[in-house]
């Protein structure tokens, strides 16, 4: 048998699947727009200088395709079966994106009306109305005991738990009021997830078991496969996978505490949410831990809506759209001073306490 290119069995174009990683919203778009995803190249394959057919990897003149380690590699199809070329590890079949695309929710608008709050007899938010518009990243700032803790608790219902605590107002995830009787208490649960200030996965369990814990809390049945691509893409959405996907039948307490902050929202990603709220999830963490856990935010804003309690003026500007300004006079419940683009809201504030606070005259 020579060497010659030509007795290689030539592929055709149909024969060769690209894998690609599970595409983000933004990305579905542009490729509906005929672009291709995001920092994707399409892999180039060597080509046979005579019939311009493409060359199997590892032919003579094959050189592997451009970016494949990078996003999980190919596979071509051949006479001799299917041959992997690269990035075998993280490889998936399309039908697999496929179901990955089809999992999301779509994405949701949460929408508070008039708020009002109590713990017994002493109120706490006053009318609150603010529009959390969907697929963007709101930012509540306000000083420390204004409520807005109090404010992110309404919104999935946790405020309720609390004995002496009674609210008033709507809070319509989608147009549908989430404190409606006719609806249960665990969807909205589902349907909105929380993220708090402390990391709080459960220690003795496994990272693998930590991020399907809410799979039993919601009722949800998945077989060993639907688990398995669950634990992977939950965590690969929360930027953890890297780390963890060979040791995840250690226990989930084993992480540092930015790695267990991601393995809670994995978790919370896991229930496929449509809103994520996170209250000051970065302010026991360090710089880079900070840094990760905003760039996931702004990956996952793609897929669920985001609202985040901080007091860290630099995260606000950097992963929010937009940004509501809390605060309770001596005595007063708390109310929403000025929201709006966080653009404007730092940039050029209407209310001068909205500009004291941004520029830390006071807090
Ligand atoms: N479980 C509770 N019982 C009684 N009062 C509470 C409780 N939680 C919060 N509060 C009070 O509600 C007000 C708002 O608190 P919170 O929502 O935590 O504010 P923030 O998150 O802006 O710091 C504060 O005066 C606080 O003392
Ligand atoms: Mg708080």
């Amino acid at each position: 048998m020579s060497d010659s290119p030509t007795d290689v069995p030539a592929p055709t174009a149909e024969d060769i699947t690209t894998v690609m990683p599970p595409l983000s919203r933004r990305e579905q778009r542009r490729i509906m727009k005929g672009a291709g995803p995001r920092d994707w190249v399409p892999p180039t394959v060597a080509t046979h200088p005579d019939s311009g057919m493409p060359l199997a990897p590892g032919a003579p003149g094959a050189r592997p395709y451009a970016n494949a380690d990078q996003y999980g590699g190919a596979i071509l199809a051949t006479p001799q079966g299917q041959q992997q070329v690269s990035g075998a590890e993280s490889a998936r079949s399309f039908e697999q994106q496929l179901l990955a695309v089809d999992d999301r929710p779509p994405l949701a608008e949460l929408d508070a009306q008039n708020i009002s709050a109590w713990f017994g007899d002493h109120q706490v938010l006053d009318r609150v109305s603010l529009t959390m518009p969907a697929g963007v990243i709101t930012s509540l700032i306000g000083p420390s005991g204004c409520g807005k803790s109090t404010f992110l608790r309404i919104l999935n219902r946790m405020h309720e738990l609390i004995p002496s605590a009674s609210l008033a107002g709507e809070v319509l995830l989608d147009g549908e009021d989430i404190y409606d009787p006719s609806r249960k208490l665990v969807d909205a649960r589902k349907h909105i997830g929380m993220v708090f200030q402390k990391p709080n996965p459960f220690p003795a369990m496994s990272i693998y078991d930590n991020v399907l814990a809410g799979l039993k809390l919601t009722g949800t049945r998945a077989d060993r496969d639907r688990r398995d691509y669950l634990v992977e893409t939950c965590l690969t959405k929360a930027g953890l996978w890297k780390e963890v996907r060979d040791r995840l039948r250690a226990p989930g307490g084993g992480l540092s505490g930015g790695q267990q902050q991601r393995l809670c929202i994995a978790r919370s990603l896991a229930v496929t949410p449509k809103v994520l709220l996170m209250d000051e999830p970065c302010s026991a963490l360090d710089p880079t831990s900070t840094r990760v856990i905003e760039e996931t935010m702004l990956e996952l804003v793609d897929d669920v809506t985001i609202v985040i309690v901080t007091h860290n003026m630099q995260q606000a500007q950097r992963v929010s759209t937009q940004c509501a300004f809390f605060l309770a006079a001596q005595g007063q419940p708390g109310h929403i001073v000025e929201h709006g683009s966080t653009e404007a809201m730092f940039s050029s504030p209407i209310d001068s306490r909205t500009f004291d606070y941004v520029n830390g005259v006071f807090g």
